[in-house]
C-alpha cells in the first residue's frame, strides 16, 4: 500500500501480541504500549535530514553529524493517543506536545472538535499525531485536516493497529501523510472496534472498564 509502513520489527510483533492479549494488566498494557512506542519513534524519525558538524572530543576534532530541519512536535487525538505519547518523548524528550479531543455527534457521526493545544509554532513543526488505533479513520481524518487549517505542511500519522477501512479511507483524505502502524488487522466490526484488534485502547490504557 502506497505511503503506509507495517513496523516488522520482531521486538515489535512480540509486543504487540502482548498488548492484544486480554489477560495483560492495565500496568503491564501501559509499560508495554511505551516500549512500542519507543521503537515506532525511532523509525518514524528514520528520514530526518542530518548535517555535518566538527566537534572536539577529547582526543581530537572531528566531523560528526546533528539534525537539522524541523523540529518534532507530537500531536496525540484524545484520550488514548496519551498512552502513547510518553514512549515517544522517552526517545525524542526536546520535542513540543499537542493535543486534539474529538468527539463523535450522534446523529451526523462525524467527529467535532473538543479540545485544541497546539504550539504556537506548530506549523513549522515536523508533526507526529498519534491515535493507537486507525479504525474508521475519522477521527485521524479530522485531526489531520485541524491540522493542516492550522498551518501544517509535515506530518506523520502513527497508531499501533489499523483496519484496512481506516487505512483506506485516511490515506485517500491525507496522500501526503505517511501512516507508520504495527499492524493492518483483518476488518473493523459492526461496532467500529478493530478486529482481532486488542479492544478499546482507551479502556485498556485507563482501566475504564
Ligand atoms: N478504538 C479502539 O480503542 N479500539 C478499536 O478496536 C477501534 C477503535
Amino acid at each position: 500500500m502506497p505511503n503506509v509502513t507495517v513496523l516488522d520489527h520482531p521486538l515489535l510483533r512480540h509486543k504487540l501480541a502482548l498488548l492484544r492479549d486480554k489477560t495483560t494488566t492495565t500496568a503491564m498494557f501501559r509499560q508495554v504500549a511505551r516500549e512500542i512506542s519507543l521503537l515506532m519513534a525511532y523509525e518514524v524519525t528514520r528520514d530526518l535530514p542530518l548535517e555535518p558538524i566538527e566537534i572536539e572530543t577529547p582526543l581530537e576534532t572531528m566531523q560528526a553529524e546533528h539534525l537539522v530541519g524541523k523540529k518534532l512536535c507530537i500531536v496525540s487525538i484524545l484520550r488514548a493517543g496519551n498512552g502513547i505519547l510518553e514512549g515517544m518523548l522517552d526517545l525524542v524528550p526536546s520535542a513540543r506536545v499537542g493535543h486534539i479531543g474529538l468527539y463523535r455527534d450522534p446523529s451526523t457521526l462525524q467527529p467535532v472538535e473538543y479540545y485544541l493545544k497546539l504550539p504556537s509554532d506548530v506549523a513549522d513543526r515536523l508533526v507526529i499525531l498519534v491515535d493507537p488505533m486507525l479504525a474508521t479513520g475519522h477521527s485521524a481524518d479530522a485531526a489531520a485536516s485541524r491540522l493542516k487549517q492550522a498551518g501544517v505542511t509535515a506530518m506523520k500519522f502513527v497508531c499501533l493497529l489499523a483496519a484496512p477501512e481506516g487505512v483506506a479511507s485516511f490515506t485517500a483524505a491525507h496522500p501526503d501523510v505517511p501512516v507508520f502502524t504495527g499492524a493492518i488487522d483483518r476488518e473493523l466490526d459492526s461496532h467500529g472496534y478493530i478486529r482481532p484488534g486488542l479492544g478499546d485502547a482507551g479502556d485498556r490504557f485507563y482501566g475504564t472498564r
